[in-house]
Parts: C-alpha cells; sequence; structure tokens
C-alpha cells in the first residue's frame, strides 16, 4: 500500500516520513519535496525495508500534478493515502503585504492540496479499502494572528476543505483528516517567530506520530475534525 507525503525533505514531513518508515501499514512511500538533496536525507534517516521513491516537484506547478500522481499510480499500482504536509509562509502586516503574497501562500497551502487531491482520489476511489488524506492546517486558522494574515486565512481554508470533503469523498470509502499544529520547532516555524527558543516546544516527530496514528490501518473514528496537536 502506498503513502504520498508531501513536505518529505524538512520539518514536520520529514519526521512523518521516519516514524512511518518503522510502522507497517504502508510499504511504499512517496516523498515528494522541491529538492531531490533533502529528499534524500530523508531517505538516508528512514528505517526498515520500505519502497521509497523520491520525487522532486513543484506544487505550483498545478498543470503538472495530475502527471506526477499518474506515474505515482503506474509505478506503485495504488494510491492509498495522501499526506498534504507542505506549507509556506511569509508573514506580512495587512498595509504592507501583497496580493502576491497571499497568492503564493493559497497557492502552497491550498491550491496544490485541493489539486493532488482531486488527482489522487480519480484512483483511490478504485481501492478495496478504505483510503486516507491528511491535511496539516494550523491552529493559526481557528484563531486570529495579526501580521499572519495570508498564512493563517490559506490554513482557516484548508480547514473547511478538509471538512467539505470527508463528507464529500465518504461515497467512495476516503477518509479525509484535518491537524492543526500548534508551533513546532521548524524552518517554517522560525520564519513565524525568529526570537523563539526552539528547544522548548513541540518537535516534528511528536506531530509526525500522531499523522501515523490518524492514517493507520486501525482509525476510523476521527475523520472529518480539525484536531488540534498542541503541546503544554
Ligand atoms: N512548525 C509549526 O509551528 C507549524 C504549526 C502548524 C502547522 N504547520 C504546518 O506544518 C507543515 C510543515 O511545515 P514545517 O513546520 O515542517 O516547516 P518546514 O520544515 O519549513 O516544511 C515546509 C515544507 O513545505 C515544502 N514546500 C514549500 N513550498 C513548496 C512547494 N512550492 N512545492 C513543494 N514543497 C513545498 C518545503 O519543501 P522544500 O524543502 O522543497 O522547500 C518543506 O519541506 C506546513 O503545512 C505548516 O504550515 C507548522
Amino acid at each position: 500500500m502506498t503513502c504520498v507525503i508531501t513536505g518529505a525533505g524538512s520539518g514536520i514531513g520529514r519526521a512523518t516520513a521516519v516514524e512511518m518508515s518503522r510502522r507497517a501499514d504502508y510499504d511504499t512511500l512517496v516523498l515528494i519535496g522541491r529538492h531531490s538533496e533533502t529528499l534524500a536525507e530523508t531517505k538516508i534517516c528512514l528505517e526498515n525495508k520500505k519502497k521509497i521513491i523520491l520525487k522532486a516537484f513543484d506544487l505550483t506547478d498545478f498543470g503538472a500534478i495530475p502527471i506526477l500522481v499518474q506515474d505515482i499510480f503506474m509505478e506503485c499500482e495504488n494510491i492509498q493515502c495522501l499526506l498534504n504536509i507542505a506549507g509556506y509562509t511569509e508573514p506580512q502586516a495587512l498595509l504592507t503585504t501583497s496580493l502576491e503574497n497571499m497568492k503564493t501562500t493559497f497557492e502552497v497551502n491550498v491550491f496544490a492540496p485541493f489539486v493532488l487531491i482531486r488527482e489522487c482520489v480519480r484512483f483511490m476511489r478504485l481501492n478495496d479499502r478504505p483510503s486516507k488524506i491528511l491535511n496539516v492546517a494550523s491552529t493559526a486558522g481557528v484563531t486570529a494572528r495579526p501580521g499572519w494574515l495570508s498564512y493563517a486565512s490559506s490554513k482557516a481554508a484548508l480547514v473547511s476543505l478538509s471538512q467539505t470533503l470527508s463528507e464529500e469523498l465518504a461515497e467512495y470509502r476516503i477518509k479525509v483528516y484535518c491537524v492543526s499544529p500548534g508551533r513546532c520547532a521548524t524552518a517554517l516555524r522560525k520564519k513565524l517567530a525568529p526570537d523563539e527558543d526552539q528547544t522548548v516546544i513541540m518537535q516534528p516527530d511528536e506531530v509526525g506520530r500522531i499523522i501515523c496514528d490518524l492514517v493507520s490501518n486501525d482509525e476510523y473514528c476521527l475523520d472529518g475534525q480539525n484536531i488540534i496537536i498542541r503541546k503544554k
């Protein structure tokens, strides 16, 4: 069974790939990120003998996503799980930001997951057993974040997209999950909070473990909700 992971070259995506490689649920992992070097570094961290496929791909190349997904299906013969973990932020206040900032943020955080989901569902609906999709939103999408307008609003859109598709895709036995992590020690978080001590906040492997629990073969009750992952 094949699990496709975006954002797999760093942070939460890499930690999720590492944790997934230790588990029995999926025997093939497809790792997507823009840089083949960071994907190769992730591959080195993986455990056990699974089939690992690396795809260096810019997710804003929407026109090429159908081919990417088709290639994955041809190579793996199934797509059982999709983890939309890739994300982007360039925090700017309203009066100093631009439409470009808003567009780029929505492209990576909303439009890319939308196109990937649409293309994967074409194949997932053929699966014998329930398929799973999980989107990584953010607590920024549920409570106000002054100065983070594009990021926060894009994550709110992703929460809504997840909940809508959870209902819409039920007829294909596809479960759609949404998690919203709080502050987690990654490069993206560094952009949002440059002065924070990242050693005292949640670490990527803590989020990765929960993501793997949710898309495991034993979990069928927590889809359709926005699940907050926050360390006190
Ligand atoms: N860290 C937090 O506090 C926090 C909290 C809530 C939610 N999140 C969410 O968690 C997810 C993972 O982020 P992270 O915190 O782990 O930060 P990260 O290490 O900076 O990861 C972001 C990932 O997104 C990928 N990405 C960005 N633009 C892309 C594009 N155009 N095409 C393909 N991949 C692209 C990056 O890949 P490249 O290496 O190819 O650039 C990178 O692997 C994001 O959705 C983020 O919004 C993070």
